[in-house]
């Protein structure tokens, strides 16, 4: 009996990650070149920074003792051909490194908007989701396409 509902579990389990797998299968169809976030987010985005992750990664973006920076060649070049959906999950999971997972999808997004525009990347009309997925199609790539 109790195999029988450890399997019937794990079922909602087993599908979210056949979903993630198609989703993840697929190429990126857009870039981070398209502006696939807003002005107004950028806005939010540096307060939230100014609270969550300066204090570890720079006021600037620079990175710290112990951070690494989130703005330029460096950060850059380690997340080319990557996803911003790949950079949102990292974020997720793992910062800010005192209280992972504490922020929510939303904040994440806006944050993530704050750091592409400090890269120079553009903005456009429409604001960044906060699903991992559909940032999964999008591409980071450092040189415009
Ligand atoms: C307590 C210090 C601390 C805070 C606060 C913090 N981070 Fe970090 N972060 C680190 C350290 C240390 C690393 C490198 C080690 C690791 O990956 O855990 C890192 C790594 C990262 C990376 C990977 C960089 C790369 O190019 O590989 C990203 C992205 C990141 N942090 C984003 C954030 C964001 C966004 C916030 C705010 C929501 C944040 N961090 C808050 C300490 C911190």
């Amino acid at each position: 009996m109790r195999i029988k509902f450890a399997a019937v579990a794990l079922i909602p389990f087993a599908a979210v990650f056949v979903l993630r797998a198609t989703v993840h299968a697929q190429p990126p169809t857009k870039s981070i070149w398209d502006g696939v976030y807003t002005e107004e987010q950028t806005t939010r985005g540096k307060a939230l920074y100014s609270q969550e992750c300066a204090s570890c990664h720079g006021g600037e973006l620079t990175g710290g003792e112990m951070a690494p920076p989130l703005a330029g060649g460096e950060f850059m070049a380690g997340w080319d051909g990557l996803t911003i959906g790949d950079l949102f999950e990292r974020v997720r999971i793992s910062m800010p490194q005192n209280a992972p997972g504490s922020l929510s999808g939303q904040q994440n997004a806006d944050i993530l908007a704050f750091i592409f525009s400090s890269n120079k990347f553009p903005a456009g009309a429409t604001e960044m989701p906060k699903e991992a997925g559909i940032l999964k199609q999008i591409k980071f790539e450092v040189k415009k396409p």
